[in-house]
């Protein structure tokens, strides 16, 4: 079985995704290409806004992680939806606000905002700005009382909780670049200081414990401390604080190891322990945000590729060369993340041949996957990587001078471009 519903076989044997032929896209714009499915987006938005909407009775928001893929087509479906989003730099916020995102359903990320990021994020008046530490709380307070502004802010906590995923995406623990570390005493002491400074409005509370987690037990344990905290914020500042955003993190299947659980399940046993907790500490169940970014859009994407050079060294490995690689996706050289792929042409066809998926750029690092079991492999054959969908197009460079691959979107049957492929001129426009 296919790892997402959205993907089929066809009667010609050929993958489909959102109902298109994949073999048809490639051959009509070419590869290396991205596909996203515009259905699965919007499902899994309406999704989570559900199961916001039914358990968390004073309200709450889904704010899309923008960083899992960032292009003006997402915003304008994320702001359709009724979502709001979460940047991460002066670009994302860029590209929001250039689709007329509302402004207000924006949250300002970010360990390290720049001066210019946080005058520009005042001045588009973005819904909340999550300060990371001190240094930014006290820049953001001389920047908005000089503009004659408030800032409404959430101060980023460090619950100091260890999530199970791979060691490079792990944000919650206390030794992190992240947020203001709670054991120390140093997020109370942000509190006090945030409570009381010119031109800040302190709204709330933000953590986020990790990313790809299939486990609810972190995310339970990061409320029920959030919680604890707001008391302890209660009762030495007189500030009873009414949101907590959660972050992110929902783990996807990237392979048919992994077994994620339905988002509503998430919701349910995370909303059931922290209005235990609010109602045993006698505090009212805040707004709740939380910021999925992967779990929307990852197993809405496929990649599809060429392959080339098919080289078989006896007794060692196989390697089949496709006509991209870790400049479109390079997560399995940073973190050695698993994917699955198939031979599009060929789906219907066993995969019992064992691969080495290689990219093409000059590097022996620059590979898509190792020991990869596919259909046997030929130059021409189409290979598609599933679950691509996030933190590959938004990860991805020139290295090489490789120009990035389109965004194709398909719906129903129907495809369009949603970002261009780029184009060699496109890599020379800022050289002089
Ligand atoms: N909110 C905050 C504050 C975050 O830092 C992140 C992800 C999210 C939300 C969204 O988490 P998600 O639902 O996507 O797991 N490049 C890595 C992932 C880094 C995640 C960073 N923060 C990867 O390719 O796996």
């Amino acid at each position: 079985m296919l790892i997402s519903e959205n993907l089929n076989i066809n009667e010609k044997g050929h993958l489909t995704i959102g109902g298109c032929d994949a073999v048809e896209l490639a051959n009509h714009y070419g590869t290396p290409l991205y596909v996203m499915d515009e259905n699965f987006i919007r499902n899994a938005l309406r999704e989570y806004k559900k199961s916001i909407d039914e358990n968390y009775e004073n309200g709450g928001m889904v704010a899309y992680a923008s960083k899992a893929c960032c292009f003006k087509e997402i915003h304008r479906i994320v702001m359709q939806e009724g979502c709001g989003i979460d940047v991460v730099s002066g670009g994302e916020l860029y590209t929001a606000m250039q689709v007329g995102f509302p402004a207000e359903r924006i949250y300002f990320h970010g360990n390290n905002k720049t001066e210019s990021e946080l005058r520009m994020a005042l001045e588009y008046n973005v819904g909340r700005i999550v300060v990371d530490n001190l240094t930014e709380l006290y820049l953001l307070s001389e920047i908005s009382t000089s503009l004659g502004k408030k800032a409404s802010i959430y101060l980023r906590i460090t619950p100091g909780i260890e999530a199970h995923t791979h060691d490079f995406v792990k944000t919650g623990q206390i030794d992190s670049k992240f947020g203001i570390t709670l054991e120390n005493g140093d997020a109370i002491k942000a509190a006090k200081i945030a409570a009381n400074l010119d031109g800040i409005s302190l709204k709330g509370l933000h953590c986020h414990i990790g990313s790809q987690i299939f486990d609810e037990q972190p995310f339970i344990l990061a409320a029920e401390v959030m919680l604890g905290f707001m008391e302890q914020v209660r009762r030495e500042t007189g500030i009873t604080l009414t949101e907590l955003n959660l972050g992110g993190g929902f783990g996807i299947r990237y392979t048919n190891d992994d077994c994620p659980k339905e988002y509503s399940e998430y919701m349910r046993l995370v909303s059931g322990a922290l209005k235990k907790k609010a109602a045993e500490l006698n505090l009212p169940v805040p707004f709740i945000v939380i910021e999925p970014g992967r779990s929307i859009v990852a197993p809405a994407g496929i990649t599809l590729y060429t392959v080339g050079n098919v080289k078989d060294i006896p007794g060692i490995r196989s390697y089949v060369s496709i006509d991209g690689g870790m400049p479109d996706n390079p997560r399995y050289a940073l973190y050695k993340s698993r994917y699955t792929a198939l031979i599009a042409n060929k789906a219907n066809q066993p995969a019992n041949c064992k691969y080495t998926i290689a990219g093409r750029c000059c590097e022996s690092g620059d590979l898509i996957q190792e020991d990869a079991m596919l259909q046997q492999c030929q130059r021409g054959d189409i290979m598609a990587v599933l679950a691509t969908g996030a933190y590959n197009y938004s990860m991805s460079s020139n290295y090489n001078r490789l120009p990035r691959p389109a965004i194709v979107m398909v719906n129903n049957g129907k495809s369009r471009v949603v970002v261009k492929a780029e184009t060699y001129e496109d890599l020379l426009r800022n050289d002089i």
